[in-house]
């Protein structure tokens, strides 16, 4: 199963995606190549150090969306890799229609939250403000709905009296780092035993 992930932040995702392959964890699953949508993202330096081609791919014109001669961009080179799963990994940006039909049915997000409570932006920080006691994170498909896609699986964290907005984020980061390569892994074998 060839995976592309597109990230726009640090990559510690991506990282312990590729952290599993390296370990054996990630089942029938490569990752073939990482893009991202920002020139400096952290995510790019995995590259050199999984040995996995990492490029910046332009996603303008728009800021918080891929769409037009972007997404047009984002299609082709993704294309050119022959993905079976497109991961998005932190890739900070809404999916429109003409992306989602070129791979449809191949796309998975990972969200910080358990969805459906606390989509969009900032799930980590929605959840604490709002004071839950047991939060945790997602992987779905993508769909038109942002974050309203079929839910594959979830992580729950518990929140103690005790922790902070940096300490629950951390929880949240280390069940992500965790729950996404397990998905993936799970994902490749059923690929493989219809195949
Ligand atoms: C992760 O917490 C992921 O759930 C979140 O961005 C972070 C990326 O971290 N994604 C979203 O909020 C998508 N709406 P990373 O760059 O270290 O993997």
């Amino acid at each position: 199963m060839r995976l592309v992930i597109l990230g726009s932040g640090r990559g510690s995702n991506a990282e312990a995606i590729l952290a599993a392959q390296r370990e054996g964890r990630l089942g029938r699953a490569e990752v073939v190549q990482i893009f991202a949508d920002q020139p400096a993202a952290g995510i790019l330096g995995l590259g050199p150090r999984f040995g996995v081609p990492a490029a910046f791919l332009d996603p303008a014109p728009f800021k918080t969306k891929l769409d037009g001669e972007g997404e047009q961009r984002y299609i082709a080179a993704i294309q050119a890799s022959q993905p079976d799963l497109v991961v998005l990994a932190g890739f900070m940006r809404v999916i429109k229609p003409a992306f989602l039909s070129a791979f449809a049915g191949k796309i998975i997000n990972l969200h910080p939250s358990l969805l459906p409570s606390f989509p969009g932006l900032d799930g980590i920080g929605q959840a604490w403000r709002r004071g839950v006691k047991v939060a945790g994170c997602t992987v779905h498909y993508v769909t038109a709905e942002i974050d309203g896609g079929p839910i594959i699986d979830q992580a729950v964290v518990r929140i103690e009296a005790s922790d902070t907005p940096e300490s629950f984020a951390q929880k949240i980061h280390a069940a992500e780092h965790a729950l996404l390569p397990a998905v993936i892994a799970r994902l490749s074998q059923s690929a493989a035993s219809h195949a």
